[in-house]
């Protein structure tokens, strides 16, 4: 299966903001096809020149751009050249970057952390409120914010991550709210562990892991579906519920008692 299209507006262009991860580059490939735009953006040279090639073969005209999300304003001023080239339909970002406390450390380290808030934080939601005002004008337009199960726990060895994903998941709710009435559909994804670089670094157990392929296939159906969330896969939504009924104390416990390393 390559597209599951429940959604009756055609997605002529797209812009793939982290298209040179895992979950990315799963995407760009799988929306890859005749008739399309495909914008992609990337760190990586070598792996966004590889990908383009691949989209491109299945029939995409590709617009590929090496960025860093740090760059603060270029950035913005790169996504409005981009949006007026192409004119999108569909904006995903999915761009990400993960940090956990070194065991000896008392804190992460501070320059990590303002890298991660602006890649993971401040970026999408500049971005994601950017591709809102160019879309209301033409009366449609979705926009997927991939956010983490992290955002669901206040995790001691990753306040940083932990606290970027859940406040993407807040103005994604917020977002979807108030730009309904526009015709501007705001999803956010909510992966548990998906086999990629970023997850292939921690060290230990990864439970209820899924491939980028099928987190791809997940992320495409809600975006289709213009769901406002999607937890994926399905345990993560049952220890969600789980989660809620547990009283403070205990809760605190059990995110004190949680141990996590990364190479
Ligand atoms: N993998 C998981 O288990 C998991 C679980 C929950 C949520 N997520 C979320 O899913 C999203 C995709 O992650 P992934 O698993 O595909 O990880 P990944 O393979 O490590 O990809 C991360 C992507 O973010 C880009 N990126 C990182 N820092 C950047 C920067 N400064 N400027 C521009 N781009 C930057 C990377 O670009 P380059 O590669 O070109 O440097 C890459 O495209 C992230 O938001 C992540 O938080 C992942």
């Amino acid at each position: 299966m390559n597209e599951v299209s429940t959604s009756s507006r055609e997605l002529r262009s797209i812009l793939i903001i982290g298209a040179t991860g895992g979950i990315g580059a799963e995407l760009a490939k799988r929306y890859a096809r005749p008739g399309r735009t495909l914008v992609l953006w990337g760190r990586n040279a070598e792996k966004l020149k590889q990908l383009a090639a691949t989209c491109c073969a299945r029939g995409a005209r590709v617009i590929p751009r090496q960025i860093d999300l740090t760059e603060g304003k270029a950035v913005l001023a790169a996504f409005n050249e981009d949006e007026a080239q192409a004119a999108f339909d569909l904006v995903i970002l999915g761009a990400g970057l993960s940090d956990i406390k070194q065991a000896t450390a008392t804190t992460e380290d501070p320059d990590k952390v303002l890298k991660l808030a602006l890649v993971n934080y401040a970026q999408p939601v500049t971005l994601a409120t950017a591709a809102a005002k160019s879309m209301i004008p033409r009366g449609h337009g979705s926009i997927a914010l991939i956010g983490s199960v992290a955002g669901f726990y206040e995790l001691p060895f990753a306040p940083s991550y932990s606290s970027s994903k859940a406040g993407l998941a807040c103005f994604a709710e917020a977002a979807r709210l108030g730009w309904a009435e526009h015709n501007i559909n705001v999803t956010l994804i909510v992966p548990g562990f998906v086999d990629t670089p970023m997850s292939q670094r921690l060290k230990g157990e990864r439970p209820f892991l899924v491939t980028a392929g099928n987190a791809a296939q997940y992320i495409m159906r809600a975006i289709a579906r213009q769901e406002a969330e999607c937890i994926f896969p399905w345990q993560f939504k049952a220890l969600r519920v789980i989660e809620r009924l547990l009283p403070s104390f205990a809760r605190k416990r059990i995110l004190l008692a949680l141990k996590a390393d990364q190479d």
